[in-house]
């Protein structure tokens, strides 16, 4: 990709992806630009990395191909009104949570294109998932690019706008539920006996290792499951008693709460 990509917010985000387009030699420093607020993050990313710091929006945008807009999703609203002109004709992908591409298009409607998209957190170490959406179909060639920069953080999937609530829901919320489930097995430990240092490493290689053994062997987590339960166990023990407290449904619960607030938020301007 030797496409000229602007930054328009420099925090944590930006720099996932920024790390992982020149770790991946997907883009070199100098086909990226930066810009942020009043605050330090982007000359600290450009110091960092070596991706050009713009002086202003007009120097940040004015041979950018591509822009990702990676600030705050409240920052929209204050948006600097020149970059509907500024980034005319420009591929404009977005990773501001809850903005949806009809209010995108509001502060960029003369884009040629424009990607809502929702990565989580583990993008940071390039092994996030990120679910995307196009406000029209995309060119092959921008396609390409997409896949390029979200494939920076880890695994990109294409779906329907309407189930990004739910993407939400699994992907963009389930880190935090897997590191409560963690915690939780840790505090567990401890209730069996274990020192909170030993049940932490415990809990912790545990979720890693089943993680990772999931993700070598393509098995489904059931079978996986039934591969290490002994009619009348120790796991099955414990099954039994996840079982009987409708974990499932639990989790279940869990997830459209939060598919529920996901839609309340992007409902809001
Ligand atoms: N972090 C995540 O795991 C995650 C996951 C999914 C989606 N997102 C989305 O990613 C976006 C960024 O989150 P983040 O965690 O990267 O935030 P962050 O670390 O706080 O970074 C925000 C960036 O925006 C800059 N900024 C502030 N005001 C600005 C303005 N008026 N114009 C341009 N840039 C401005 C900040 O610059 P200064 O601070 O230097 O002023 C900073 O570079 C959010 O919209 C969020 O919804 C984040």
């Amino acid at each position: 990709m030797s496409l000229q990509i602007a930054f328009l917010g420099a925090g944590r985000m930006a720099s996932a992806i920024v790390d992982g387009l020149l770790a991946r030699h997907a883009a070199a420093p100098a086909d990226v630009s930066v810009f942020g607020g009043a605050g330090p993050t982007a000359s600290a990313l450009s110091a960092r990395t070596g991706v050009r710091l713009a002086s202003d929006l007009p120097d940040l945008l004015r041979t950018a191909d591509i822009v990702v807009v990676a600030f705050k999703p409240q920052h929209l609203a204050s948006a600097d009104a020149r970059l509907a002109e500024l980034t005319r004709g420009k591929l404009v992908l977005s990773v501001l949570a809850a903005k949806t591409l009809a209010r995108l298009a509001k502060t960029f409607p003369h884009a040629r294109n424009l990607v809502r998209t929702m990565p989580n957190t583990p993008a940071a170490i390039g092994a996030g998932v990120t679910g995307w959406a196009a406000l029209q179909p995309l060119a092959p060639a921008d396609r390409a690019t997409v896949v390029a920069l979200l494939g920076a953080m880890g695994r990109e999937i294409e779906l329907p706008e309407d189930q990004i609530d739910a993407l939400m829901a699994v992907s963009g919320c389930g880190p935090a539920f897997v590191f409560e489930f963690t915690a939780a097995l840790r505090e567990a430990g401890v209730a069996c006996g274990l020192a909170r240092e030993t049940a932490h490493l415990l809990a912790l290689e545990t979720v890693v290792g089943a993680a990772k053994l999931m993700a070598h062997t393509g098995t489904e987590p059931e079978e996986l499951r039934n591969q290490v339960t002994s009619p009348k166990g120790t796991t099955y023990a414990g099954l039994q008693v996840l079982a009987a407290r409708d974990f499932r449904g639990l989790l279940r619960d869990t997830a459209l709460a939060s598919r529920a607030r996901s839609a309340e938020l992007s409902a809001q301007d």
